[in-house]
């Protein structure tokens, strides 16, 4: 058992909400911050977006038009959710990792029919909201919300342990990781699910370029905000000095490697202190905040065989724009390549 499960604190909420708090973040933000910007390439984990303010900037940015990918997997799910439960079947654990506002999750509660909801998220307040809203709505449904860093080995906390488990990961997180770590984070993954358990993963697909541009580089610059709140945050939460108004936006797709990325720019020269360390930016000079991966559908299938699962079954949009996987877990901790 490793040092999050030490630490986990369950607080009956009502009498179908319990939570449990691994307390992710609190001893690593500070470390990943510090050496992050030390890099001579300087990089951020995107995992840090998420502060109460940046998930409610988070759930603006899935209402824009011009950010295809939450309506796009919605409508999936919407239009192919008796199949998705028929495969699924129903009184399983459904875990869902990164679990936001649980509004995806909405659409398939119905058809799927769990016997326990375990919706898992880094932002403390956000997950407790949303799991009570939900808890509200279904109140007969038991739902465990677990704040905890999905990166990190974690034990489930003690529920109904012979039920099947299922695990939705939605929202195209995975594109978050490099192919490397894609790989090794599906492995993690396995480790929730018994074998021949399945895994509903959503994954955003390779699209024309402008069409990317436009969702990661909004009009009303929601985006913009949500890239710059990283610097808020680190100035709130680590003593820091970034004049975040000195750093713009920038997203684009980077072709040879198959992703977006986000970067913080410089737009001076200008020294930073965070938690008493000094920091020299030159002007241009950028900090890497996230990368969103895109993936074929093959491509995709060829990563989730390589981490020991079978692709079941792939649903897509008619445009083409996004894919729901699902897959099923032939052993655990193989490498199949
Ligand atoms: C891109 S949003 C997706 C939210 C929602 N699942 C959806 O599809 O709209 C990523 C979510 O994962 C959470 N998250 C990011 N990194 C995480 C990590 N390492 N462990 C747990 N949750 C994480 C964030 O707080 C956020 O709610």
């Amino acid at each position: 058992m490793d040092k999050q499960a030490h630490m986990s604190i369950e607080s009956p909420v009502s009498s179908t909400l319990h939570f449990h708090d691994y307390h992710p973040v609190l001893d690593d933000f500070k470390a990943e911050v510090l050496s992050g910007l030390s890099r001579a390439s300087r990089q951020l984990s995107p995992k840090f977006f998420y502060d109460r303010k940046g998930s409610e900037l988070f759930d603006a940015i899935t209402e824009l038009p011009e950010y295809y990918p939450t309506r796009t997997e919605i409508g999936i799910l919407q239009e192919h959710g008796e199949a998705i439960a028929d495969l699924l079947g129903q009184n399983c654990l459904l875990l869902e990792l990164g679990s936001g506002s649980s509004k995806k999750i909405r659409v398939l509660l119905d058809a799927i029919k769990p016997a326990v909801y375990m919706p898992v998220d880094i932002s403390r307040e956000h997950l407790l909201g949303s799991a009570e809203a939900l808890a509200a709505d279904y109140p007969a449904l038991e739902v465990h919300a677990v704040c905890a860093d999905y990166t990190t080995d974690f034990d489930l906390p003690c529920c109904p342990d012979h039920l099947p488990r299922v695990v939705f990961f939605p929202g195209s997180s995975i594109g978050n990781f490099e192919p490397s770590r894609a790989l090794e984070l599906l492995r993690r993954m396995a480790h929730h699910l018994e074998e021949g358990g399945r895994m509903l993963i959503g994954v955003d697909l390779k699209k024309d370029v402008e069409l990317l541009h436009a969702a990661y580089n909004d009009s009303q610059q929601l985006t913009a905000a949500f890239n710059r709140n990283m610097l808020h945050r680190i100035n709130w939460e680590l003593d820091a000095d970034f004049d975040v108004q000195a750093f713009s936006h920038h997203a684009f797709y980077n072709e040879p490697e198959g992703r977006v990325e986000m970067h913080l720019v410089s737009n001076k020269a200008q020294a930073v202190t965070v938690a008493g360390q000094l920091f020299e930016f030159a002007a241009g000079e950028t900090i890497h905040t996230e990368n969103s991966y895109k993936y074929s559908v093959e491509e995709f299938q060829s990563l989730a065989e390589a981490a020991g699962f079978v692709p079941e079954k792939v649903w897509t949009d008619d445009d083409k724009l996004f894919s729901v996987h699902c897959i099923r877990l032939l052993k655990r901790g193989q490498c199949l390549q």
